[in-house]
This record gives structure tokens, sequence and C-alpha cells, in this order.
């Protein structure tokens, strides 16, 4: 349900002695806005905003987030409806096209994904020339960077039916790449995607399967990837998915903008974080230190620690996305068979963080990376996949994201400003003369 239209209050900038109007811009839900484009041109003055804490680069009809209430819903819908009913490519189709798929759509969309999983032999070339300790996320943005080179006929942004292809595309050989990341680090032989497998059961058997054995896991398995891919699928203007408009706003090309994208979501305050939690379970695990011990070297800062999969930049509240991974931890781990004596650290510095005034008043709560990487883990993933698991997810987040920009009228070349605070001209000094 929409919040009631209300007419939005006048809103006057007073520079010296002159009350400038300013535009207002509605929003369906959430912060209405200021259209701040014309200020330049008529106050000479530019707005300044590092980090975007109170600026809206564009207009998005994708994803709403409260982050109040802790709501988040794709296209309307919301998450814990889409986490427990639907499928990752239903949700890849609803985030690209706006409405939930018929059955009819589903089943065509599932079948030209499933026909191009398969990358070819000398695409595969590449996982063997990056060396076998080379982070995922460095091999995964290069292989991201090498569709643009094989498939040129899918690059015009300007083209539906290319973008559409390009789109296929990436979502059919993201599963594939990300497995041959693991098994080249693994040491294994690539393994081809089956026709007729979904696309999860295809990714685990081509991620985990060893020579001459079988692959087999209980249903609680695909499931529980189904949803964190789900959860992760989009969530509006975060850093790796601004990065990805940003980069296409010059009219790059969906797999360059995505490449970037990557780069973006590897950093340990976005992507990265899920990877980094795990280090820090073991770290604490390893280095004998209670909850509270660790707790008390985070909240002096001392070290340049931060309790890492907490805090967010929209949640004020329990991020919806971690609730629903905290949930299904127990019943995940019971049905693999696995106990993970890094869930109870997890349990132990949750209770201890919602129960410190450091943590409430900054309100910091669990966001989506605090207990994935116990799933994760699990399923017998390293922690070095993790952040790949997560762009896998986010894939379609970033090209539908992609692609409003790309049909957007109001869209335009990312180009911010800045406040120069640097030397007035000055003459050169010759070499001899310094
Ligand atoms: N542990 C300890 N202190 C924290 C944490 C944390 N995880 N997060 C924020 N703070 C403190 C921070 O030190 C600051 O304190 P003070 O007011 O005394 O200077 C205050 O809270 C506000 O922090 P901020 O860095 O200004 O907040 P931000 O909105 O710029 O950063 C964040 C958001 C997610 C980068 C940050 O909370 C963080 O570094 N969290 C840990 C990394 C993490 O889990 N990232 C995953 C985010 S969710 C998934 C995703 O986006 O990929």
């Amino acid at each position: 349900m929409a919040k009631t239209s209300q007419a939005l209050p006048e809103v006057r900038l007073q520079v010296g002695d002159k009350a400038l109007p300013l535009e207002t811009v509605a929003a369906t839900e959430g912060n209405d806005g200021i259209a701040l484009s014309g200020l330049l041109s008529q106050t000479g003055l530019v707005s300044l905003d590092p980090g975007f804490l109170n600026t809206a680069a564009c207009s998005s009809e994708i994803t709403f987030i409260d982050g109040d209430q802790g709501i988040l819903r794709y296209r309307g819908y919301p998450i814990e409806q889409l986490a427990q009913h639907s499928t990752f490519l239903e949700v890849a189709w609803l985030l690209l096209r706006g409405e939930l798929p018929t059955q009819e759509e589903l089943g065509k969309f599932e079948a030209r994904v499933d026909k191009h999983m398969y990358l070819s032999d000398d695409f595969r070339q590449i996982f063997s020339v990056m060396p076998r300790r080379a982070h995922p996320m460095a091999t995964l943005g290069a292989a991201i960077n090498m569709m643009a080179g094989y498939y040129p006929e899918s690059l015009d942004p300007k083209d539906p039916a290319a973008v559409q292809l390009a789109t296929v595309l990436l979502l059919a050989k993201m599963p594939t790449i990300v497995s041959y990341i693991y098994r080249r680090a693994a040491g294994n032989a690539l393994l081809y995607p089956k026709h007729g497998q979904s696309y999860v059961e295809n990714f685990a058997r081509m991620t985990f399967q060893l020579p001459g054995e079988k692959f087999e896991v209980p249903p609680a398995f695909y499931r529980a990837l189904d949803t964190l891919l789900i959860l992760h699928a989009d969530h509006e203007q975060n850093c790796s998915t601004s990065t990805v408009r940003l980069v296409g706003s010059a009219q790059a090309n969906i797999y360059m903008s995505v490449s970037a994208g990557v780069g973006a979501l590897s950093g340990p305050l976005h992507g990265g974080a899920n990877e980094a939690v795990l280090n820090m379970l073991a770290y604490i695990r390893d280095h004998d230190l209670s909850p509270k011990q660790f707790m008390e070297k985070v909240k002096s800062k001392a070290e340049g620690m931060r309790l890492m999969g907490f805090g967010h930049r929209v949640y004020k509240n329990y991020d919806p996305r971690a609730a629903i991974v905290k949930e299904q931890c127990d019943a995940v781990l019971d049905a693999l068979g696995v106990k993970d004596e890094l869930l109870a650290i997890a349990r132990e510095l949750e209770e201890v963080a919602l129960s410190d005034d450091y943590f409430i008043s900054r309100m910091l709560y669990p966001n989506v990376d605090f207990y994935t990487g116990i799933i994760y883990r699990a399923m017998g993933f390293p922690p070095s996949m993790f952040t790949p698991l997560f762009a896998l997810g986010r894939l379609p987040g970033w090209m539908a994201q992609w692609r409003e920009m790309v049909n957007d009228p109001a869209a335009k070349i990312g180009r911010p400003r800045q406040i120069y605070n640097g030397h007035g001209a000055r003459d050169y000094v010759p070499l001899a003369q310094r």
C-alpha cells in the first residue's frame, strides 16, 4: 500500500537576501526529495554531501527500503514472502521486468538461461591463467569483463534486443564462472552445466562434484541457496549498484558496468563483509577471546576493528534479511548434519551487542552478512567464496538498475562536482631551483 498523497511543503533556500523556491519530488513510499539540479546555475553554489548520506542519485521503481521499520520490498513484494515462496530466477524476472512472471513466461525464461550456461573452451582458459591463490573476486571481475569481448553482439546499451541477450548471458554464465573459480582454486577439473538441472542444482554440482562421485545433498541445501540468492538480489542504491549505474551512465556496456560493481562489492565495508565476519569469528575462537573481550576491542576503536556484519547506512533496525537468515541457520545446519562452534560465537556476539549502549545508541544491528557465512560454510564454501556468492545473488539487481537507468529519459552521465581546497594558481619552479 503506497503512502497517502499529501501536498509537499514549499521549500525555499535563503541565499543572501533572496529566497529561492526549490522544486520538490514526491515518492510513493519513503522520503520525498528536493530537486537541486538548478542550484549551481541560480546561486553559484554546489551541494556537498560526502558518502551521499542525504543525496538521492535517481528515482527508481525497483526496490524499497524503510530502514527505521526494517522493511525491504522488491517491486512492492515483501522480502519475507519472496524468500518463502519464490525462486531466484523468478525474482530475477520480477526485478528486471517489474511484474511476477506467468508460468509460461517463467518456463521460457528458465529454459533460455539453461541453454546459455555453457562457457566455451577458449573462455575456460582464463581460469587456468589466474594464479590459484588469486582472490575469487579478482577473477570474477576479470571474467565478466571478458564477456564483453566474447559477445560483441550484445554490447549496445541502446538496442533492447542486445541488452536482453546480455542480461540472459550474464545470468546464465555467472554460476558457471563462480563454480569454475572455486574449482580452479581447489585444483579440480572444470565441469559442464547439465540441461534439465535447476539453476542452483547446476551451480552446486559444478562447484562441488568430485571425480567419479555423485553429488547428492538434501533438498534443504538447494532451498537455502536459492533463498540466500533471493535475499541478495537487490538493495536499491548501495555502493556497488551506484557504481554499476555510474559506469553505465557513460554508456559503457553492461558487462563493464557489472564488473565495476563486482569491484565495489569486494570491499569489506560492503559485500566483502561476509568473508570478514567468518574471519572475525575464527579470530575470536583462535585467540580464545570471549565475545565480551572482543567487543571491548571494537568499542575502544584502538585497533580499528569493527564488529563485522553489524551496522548499515540505511537500516537503523534489524536488517530483515538478517532476520530471515538467522531464523534459517539452525534448520539448515541440522539438515546438512553440521555443527558449527562459530554459530554459537556469533549468537553470543549478537546478544552482547544488542544490550550494549555503544551499539544501541548508534543503532547498530546485524546486517545480512552476519549469519550468511555460517550457512555458506556449512554448505562447504570457503570464506573467500562468500563474496562471489553475494555477487551471484546481486546480479539481477545490478542489471535491473542499469536497465532502468539506460531507459530513463532524465538520466545523464554521472559527474559529481567538488569543493576545491587546493592551492591557488602558482608558477612552475624549475627542478634545479626546488
Ligand atoms: N562496529 C563498530 N562500530 C561501528 C560499526 C561496526 N560494525 N558500524 C558503525 N560503527 C560506528 C562507527 O564507528 C561510528 O561511530 P562514531 O559515531 O563514534 O564515530 C558510527 O557507528 C557510525 O558509523 P559510520 O561508519 O559513520 O556509518 P556508515 O553508515 O557510514 O557505515 C557501514 C555503514 C555498513 C559501512 C558500517 O556500519 C560498517 O562498517 N559495518 C561493518 C561492515 C559491514 O558489516 N558491512 C556490510 C553492510 S550490509 C551489506 C552490504 O551493504 O554489503
